[in-house]
């Protein structure tokens, strides 16, 4: 059995290299901006452009922006696509000593139901985090040439400002946040809350403006983390825990016995899938340790309730059904229980994974294709097994199952 665990260990190693060899080289996040984009920057009073970035993987906003360091004064341009009906766009700088959202001075553009565009300054705060009205109000930036308008051949809508920095903002470190929604309050110049995926958590960096570089960038550092922790996920608590339950219903002697020692096969498959699954379990605590300014609780919660259960359901198998015993009934509900919390365990499973992939905004791409192959031929398997299962079953039942002998003997 250990031996085969190892031969196993071995093929998801290769499996998962293989994965992230492949999924590694399609990482890139942030770009030089666009063609058109830089040319209308220069257009528009950015000549000599210090800093021009397209953030890809958060909403595709595109920041422009020029330094004359004499003088300190800051000309940006920041456009995005609002491509609903209604629509926000905010960039602003953070006088504090990250880069969130908290204590942001905003510059926000808004878009409204009948068309209008408007435009103001917001302190973004604390009460804004937990839901407070986001109304106009004082900033601590000199702002002026502030202006909110629709480009029509980039389909983009673009804040422009000129901003006189403060001393207390140091422009080899500087601080900006970007942001963009779809709820706007009616009549009202209010921006609400914006989306909760990856795509708008990961909108803000630390930027040196004299060599036009972002550095400290958590999309960056993390991403491809967080593709090891997902491919973990999906390999462990996805495809290895099912492929075992499978084993143990449909392999074990009904409707014949495929596969005479069975028990091998399923403790091995639970055992390695436990492991890959634990581990991306760990990942996944210590990536949402290093996200300070915001959490996924559900998914958290979800998957910590998983790697609990799995936890139990190896524990009291390994450790305690082997000894014999002759207290059957004891047994009996043991194994209720293994197998009730199992199945449960494969439903929650499906449902974080896709939790997961959704707030990485990856079912635009092709890993939820990809996971949903991989369950569509688990559950094809599963569900062809039950079929002759059942069909042998009733067969036997009501002894239709007749070979020439027994025909003979009944006519
Ligand atoms: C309209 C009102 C707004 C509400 C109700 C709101 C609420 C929130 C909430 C609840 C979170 C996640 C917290 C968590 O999961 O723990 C968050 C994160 C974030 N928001 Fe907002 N937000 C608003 C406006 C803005 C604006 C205008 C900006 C940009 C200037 C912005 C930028 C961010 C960023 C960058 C994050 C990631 C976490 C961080 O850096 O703190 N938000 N927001
Ligand atoms: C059943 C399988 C899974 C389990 C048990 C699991 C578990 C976890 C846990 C415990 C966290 C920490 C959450 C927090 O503290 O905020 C987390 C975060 C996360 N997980 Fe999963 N996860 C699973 C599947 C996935 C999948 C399939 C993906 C994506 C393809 C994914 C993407 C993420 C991301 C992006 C984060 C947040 C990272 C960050 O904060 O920067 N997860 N996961
Ligand atoms: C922004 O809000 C914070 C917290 O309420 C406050 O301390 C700060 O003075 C405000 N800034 C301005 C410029 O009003
Ligand atoms: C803002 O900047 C302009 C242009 O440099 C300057 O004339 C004005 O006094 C500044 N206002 C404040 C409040 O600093
Ligand atoms: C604001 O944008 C509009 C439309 O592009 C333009 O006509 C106007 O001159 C701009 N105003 C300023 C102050 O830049």
């Amino acid at each position: 059995m250990i031996e085969m665990s190892i031969s196993a260990c071995s093929v998801i190693f290769v499996v998962v290299f293989f994965y992230l060899s492949v999924f590694s080289f399609t990482n890139i996040h942030a770009h030089h901006c666009s063609e058109k984009f830089l040319s209308e920057a220069k257009q528009r009073n950015l000549i000599n452009i210090t800093f021009c970035k397209k953030y890809v993987e958060s909403n595709g906003v595109e920041i422009a922006m020029y330094l004359r360091e004499k003088s300190r004064r800051l000309d940006i341009m920041v456009g995005a696509m609002l491509e609903e009906q209604t629509g926000w766009l905010a960039w602003g700088l953070n006088p504090g000593p990250v880069a969130r959202m908290v204590g942001t001075q905003a510059l926000i553009g808004i878009k409204t139901r009948n068309g209008d565009l408007l435009k103001d300054k917001y302190n973004i705060t604390s009460y804004t985090k937990i839901g407070c009205q986001l109304l106009p109000s004082p900033i601590d930036l000199n702002i002026s040439n502030f202006n909110f308008s629709y480009i029509n051949y980039l389909q983009y809508h673009v804040i422009q400002a000129t901003i006189i920095l403060p001393m207390k903002y140091d422009v080899s470190r500087l601080n900006h946040v970007w942001q963009l929604g779809i709820d706007v309050a009616v009549g009202k110049e209010q921006p609400m809350m914006h989306p909760k995926g990856l795509r708008n958590y990961d909108s803000t960096e630390t930027i040196n403006l004299r060599t036009g570089k972002g550095r400290g960038n958590r999309v960056h550092t993390s991403s491809r983390i967080r593709e090891v922790h997902g491919i973990l996920n999906i390999i462990g608590w996805g495809t290895l825990l099912p492929i075992g339950v499978i084993i143990a219903r449909n392999f074990r002697g009904f409707p014949l016995p495929w596969l005479p020692n069975w028990e091998k096969y399923h403790i091995s498959c639970q055992t390695v899938g436990y492991i890959v699954g634990a581990t991306g379990w760990a990942v996944g605590i210590w990536l949402g340790k290093a996200s300070k300014y915001y959490s996924f609780p559900k998914h958290a919660t979800f998957g910590t309730c998983i790697f609990a259960f799995a936890t139990i359901q190896i524990v009291q198998m390994v450790f305690f059904n082997f000894k014999p015993g002759n207290h059957e009934e004891i047994r009996m509900y043991r194994r209720m229980f293994h197998h009730v919390v199992g199945y449960s365990l494969l439903v929650v499973s499906c449902i974080n994974i896709l939790k997961g992939i959704k707030i990485m905004h990856l079912d635009e791409t092709y890993w939820l294709p990809a996971y949903y192959g991989i369950g569509g031929c688990l559950a094809f398997i599963f569900i062809v097994f039950e079929i002759v299962s059942w069909f042998k079953f009733l067969c036997d039942k009501f002894k239709l199952w007749m070979d020439p002998v027994s025909r003979l003997h009944t006519k």
